[in-house]
């Protein structure tokens, strides 16, 4: 089996993460999956973001949480990476979905919640009612920092994949293990790099994998993914080091 390669926010190494122009380039470039963030906006819109606040991709500032659908739809999220992505607009959930159906993504769809700083009460029932009421070509993974969020999500959709997410120096990582619920870890590079020893049941796809050896490593121990800003230089490495 091929160590799966998931764009992280789309191809955000080369485009302006967690927007239309990043998900389309990370799907040319063939990556077998796309993982991005999701918040809820004031009037309790789904919203495609990584940070909390918009102050550090847009031209705006402010949390989301503060900001109504159409607050939001007026910001930049293009420009701070480049000029020529000037007018770049934040998407909701719905509008990477269709794009997504639009290009007949076959691929893993990783949907982080971030629920982790702000806890967006009810995003759980939301999103797995939207997924319910949808038919997507792609394979759907829910993943969380939160232990609550990831549990939840399971309860609900107990048939989609949830995924737990921690860093180096998490205490969560003993608790994820005793949980037979939750069968996938998506850990920093950094937990992957320093415990070479983990439950064979478990599958690891650690995050962010940019660099030439980090990918190396985690192709030679059969990882199940990698979740990397550079979707296009690990596919190249994988075909050298796996075939
Ligand atoms: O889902 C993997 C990775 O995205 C988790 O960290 O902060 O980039 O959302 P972050
Ligand atoms: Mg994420």
């Amino acid at each position: 089996m091929l160590t799966q390669v998931i764009a992280h926010r789309g191809s955000s190494g080369i485009r302006p993460e967690n927007t239309i122009p990043a998900f389309i380039k990370a799907i040319e470039e063939g990556a077998d999956g796309i993982e991005t963030d999701v918040h809820l906006s004031k009037d309790g819109a789904m919203i495609i973001m990584h940070d909390e606040t918009v102050d550090r991709t847009t031209n705006g500032t402010g949390r989301i949480f503060d900001k109504t659908l159409s607050e939001l739809k007026q910001l930049d999220a293009g420009a701070y990476f480049g000029y020529e992505y000037l007018g770049t607009r934040i998407p909701t959930l719905q509008e990477v979905v269709e794009l997504l159906i639009k290009m007949d993504f076959k691929g893993e769809f990783n949907l982080e919640l971030k629920t982790d700083k702000i806890q967006y009460s009810g995003i759980e029932a939301q999103v797995a009612k939207y997924f319910k009421n949808t038919e997507i070509p792609f394979h759907l993974i829910y993943s969380s920092f939160r232990p609550k969020t990831v549990q939840l999500i399971h309860k609900l959709c107990p048939e989609t994949e949830a995924a737990s997410l921690f860093k180096l120096r998490t205490k969560s990582a003993k608790k994820f293990a005793k949980s037979k619920l939750i069968q996938d870890w998506h850990p920093s590079i950094a937990w992957v790099r320093s415990h070479r020893f983990f439950l064979p049941r478990i599958q690891l796809r650690p995050w962010t994998v940019n660099s030439e050896d980090d990918m190396r490593y985690c192709y030679k121990r059969k990882l199940k993914g990698i979740i990397t800003d550079y979707p296009e230089r690990a596919l190249s490495i994988r075909r050298e080091v796996q075939g």
